[in-house]
């Protein structure tokens, strides 16, 4: 009896189970109520007493052996089946991969932020709600000066002093106070005016301005860095400077890029002129560098400010400004290959 006990257990050691069924038929078939194990455990008794010993150890190794082995047969099921789940079908085509596109304004933002990084101009970020002090007064708009309705307002409640942001020049402020010159520094961030929605202007837009501060600087400093600029970025050598005004900024002016008159397109967007406005500047003004605790005897500087959506809509050809915020797939997947 005892052989063939020790012929069970090579069976149990050969055993091999591809599945589930095959592995609890075989359980059932050792292990179960009307199984091999439980047959020999009754014929315990018909055993003579000197060959009890020995056949009580050759069950035992029996019952040990089957059920080693249904643990083990179970455990490589289930890692079999995980590396399936991990490999899946290695023979079907791949899933095709989405590129996403960026938004064409954080490719415009980027790259005018590369192309004065390169000149050693630094990144700096404000809150969008602020303050009338950061937003007008330490920029020389003191309360009731009429060129506080250049920018129209969006307040926030009925307090006067909680604001959107007209314009990142409040960065500029908080940078001036928070850093000694010299400073080189360009303030990208979304801007609000209560201004009507139309094709050409929008409430909520980005801008991008700039602040250089130290010694010497000079309005021929200002001129070199935008001529630098607009090359850069519009491939375009030709600038010009018209006196305007700023309440920040004296002298100010505005800066046109000559876009030139080669195509139907071009004496439509120039007006027949050939030339685009493309940002306000000017030497900062004294009081204003005097409210951020900068020494105006010491320190002078320039700023300019642009629209990321305006250059944006030249680069592109973009002919409605609303077209950014639509969020129309059909327009922001022609922007797949870029940058
Ligand atoms: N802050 C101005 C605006 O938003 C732009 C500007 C910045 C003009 C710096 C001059 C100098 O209209």
């Amino acid at each position: 009896m005892v052989d063939k006990i020790k012929e069970h257990i090579s069976e149990i050691e050969a055993f091999q189970a591809r599945n589930m069924e095959e592995i609890e038929s075989f359980r059932i078939k050792y292990l179960g109520k009307k199984g091999i194990l439980n047959q020999y455990f009754a014929e315990f008794k018909n055993v003579s007493n000197d060959q009890k010993k020995d056949f009580g150890q050759a069950v035992n190794t029996l019952k040990n052996a089957a059920q080693d082995k249904v643990t083990a047969l179970k455990e490589q099921l289930e890692s079999t089946q995980e590396e399936k789940g991990i490999y899946g079908d290695l023979s079907r085509p791949g899933e095709p991969v989405e590129i996403g596109a960026r938004h064409p304004i954080s490719i415009v933002k980027n790259q005018i932020i590369e192309i004065f990084s390169n000149i050693g101009f630094n990144v700096s970020e404000g809150p969008e709600i602020e303050d009338d002090w950061h937003n007008f007064t330490a920029l020389n708009l003191p309360e009731y000066h009429p060129a506080r309705d250049m920018q129209d307002t969006f307040f926030i409640q009925t307090n006067p002093d909680v604001l959107l942001r007209t314009h990142t020049s409040s960065v500029q402020v908080r940078y001036m106070e928070e850093n000694k010159p010299p400073i080189r520094t360009i303030s990208p961030g979304r801007v609000f005016r209560n201004e009507a929605i139309s094709a050409r202007s929008h409430c909520i837009f980005h801008q991008v301005e700039g602040l250089y501060i130290d010694k010497t600087v000079s309005f021929a400093d200002l001129k070199q860095t935008l001529l630098y600029f607009t090359k850069q970025l519009f491939g375009k050598s030709k600038i010009r400077l018209r006196p305007s005004y700023f309440p920040f900024t004296e002298p100010s002016a505005e800066v046109d890029i000559y876009w030139g008159l080669e195509t139907e397109t071009d004496y439509r967007i120039t007006k027949g002129t050939g030339w685009l406005e493309i940002m306000g500047c000017g030497m900062v003004d004294p009081n204003v560098l005097q409210n951020c605790n900068i020494d105006p005897a010491e320190y002078s500087g320039f700023a300019f400010g642009m629209g990321i959506e305006r250059i944006a809509m030249l680069l592109y050809q973009i002919g409605d400004i609303r077209m950014f915020y639509e969020n129309d797939l059909r327009f922001l997947e022609q922007f797949k290959s870029s940058i």
